[in-house]
């Protein structure tokens, strides 16, 4: 049996991932700092469960001992402000570091590492960004995963292949992040839409399972690759937010509420100079365009991309069943 190791599976992508390749029959090691309090931890009779920090020397000796073929690495503190550089660095670059030279060791026969399309910018410089357009991260959050996707691109080149995915911002069930958030603020009337139609891209948690189980079965991935994920088309914010609104109360969100990409601009601008990185990178994922062309993703492994209207449709009607409108 395939023997896997995947770091992050507590967290929002690695349950989903955990739950799509242990049902298909993967034997799994799955380190985290609290895996006391994962849900229905017995139901998973085929993943052995470790505690604590993922680039421990003590988990790393595990691993040795669990010899893995595959490491998939999810693992990473998350989103801007959460912690000072320092921590940002120790998790997710040092902590894949560490990693990649466990995989150099063990010899493992592909290493698959979940980055982010934040390593463009979040306006990338070219629209839509493909694998290869220029990175230009900003915050501690993406200039960390630039240096792990760094590391790993330097130290396994010609030795172990490897598969860096760049999924943009994800939903689905069990997310706390952008959709939730956007719920609601569009709910209590906060959310500052901009009265100019600017595309976003989104991806659904079901692309992110289908792709990694793909990646690990799929022969023709013994190649190393760089793929962004996200769904089918970009949307326009406007439509996902009325969307959202039509779902509560049955009527697009008020006109009256639009605001001027002017102010959006002046925001933005006060921010980088007070130095409020997050602040500043929120404002920019609602003021301006970001989106990715995905079609090396369906060459490359034959994924089914979402419609993220209709997804996020169907997200809603399970997270909130009781607070939907008549009409919708
Ligand atoms: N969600 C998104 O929209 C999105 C978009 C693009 C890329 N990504 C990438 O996808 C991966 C998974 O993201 P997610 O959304 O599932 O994030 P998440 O829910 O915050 O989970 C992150 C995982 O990283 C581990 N982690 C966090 N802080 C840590 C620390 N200080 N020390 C050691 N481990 C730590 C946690 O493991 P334990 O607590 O169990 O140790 C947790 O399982 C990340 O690499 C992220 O960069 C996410």
């Amino acid at each position: 049996m395939i023997r896997l190791l995947i770091t992050g599976a507590s967290g929002f992508i690695g349950r989903h991932v955990l739950e799509e390749l242990s049902s298909a029959g993967y034997s799994i090691l799955a380190p985290m700092r609290r895996p006391m309090e994962f849900p229905d931890r017995n139901l998973y009779k085929n993943v052995i469960f470790l505690e604590g920090k993922f680039y421990s020397d003590t988990l790393l000796r595990e691993y040795e001992n669990f010899n893995p073929d595959m490491i998939i690495h999810l693992s990473a503190i998350r989103g801007e402000g959460r912690g000072r550089w320092k921590d940002y660095y120790e998790v997710n670059v040092l902590g894949t570091k560490k990693l990649v030279e466990f995989a150099l060791t063990s010899q493992v026969s592909r290493f698959l590492y979940c980055s982010t399309v934040g390593i463009f910018g979040t306006t990338p410089s070219r629209l839509p960004a493909d694998p290869w357009t220029s990175a230009n991260p900003e915050g501690y959050y993406h200039i960390s995963k630039y240096q792990a996707e760094k590391t790993i691109i330097q130290q396994l080149r010609g030795k172990i292949p490897h598969i860096l995915f760049r999924p943009t911002i994800t939903y689905g069930e069990g997310d706390n992040g952008f959709i939730p958030r956007l719920v609601k603020l569009v709910r209590s009337h906060m959310f500052p839409l901009i009265s100019r139609d600017i595309l976003i891209h989104l991806v659904s948690i079901k692309t992110i399972r289908e792709f990694v189980r793909k990646a690990v079965q799929k022969e023709a991935l013994e190649q190393d690759y760089i793929v962004n994920l996200a769904d089918k088309e970009p949307v326009y914010l406007t439509d996902l937010v009325d969307l959202i609104h039509k779902y509560f109360t049955g009527k697009p969100y008020p006109r009256i509420l639009k605001i001027s990409p002017f102010l959006f601009n002046l925001g933005i601008q006060l921010s980088k100079l007070l130095k409020q990185t997050s602040l500043q990178i929120s404002l920019q994922l609602v003021s301006q365009p970001w989106y990715y062309d995905t079609s090396h993703l369906e060459n490359l492994c034959d994924c089914t991309l979402k419609d993220s209207l209709k997804e996020v449709h169907e997200l809603l009607k399970k997270m909130y069943p009781s607070h939907a409108a008549k009409s919708s």
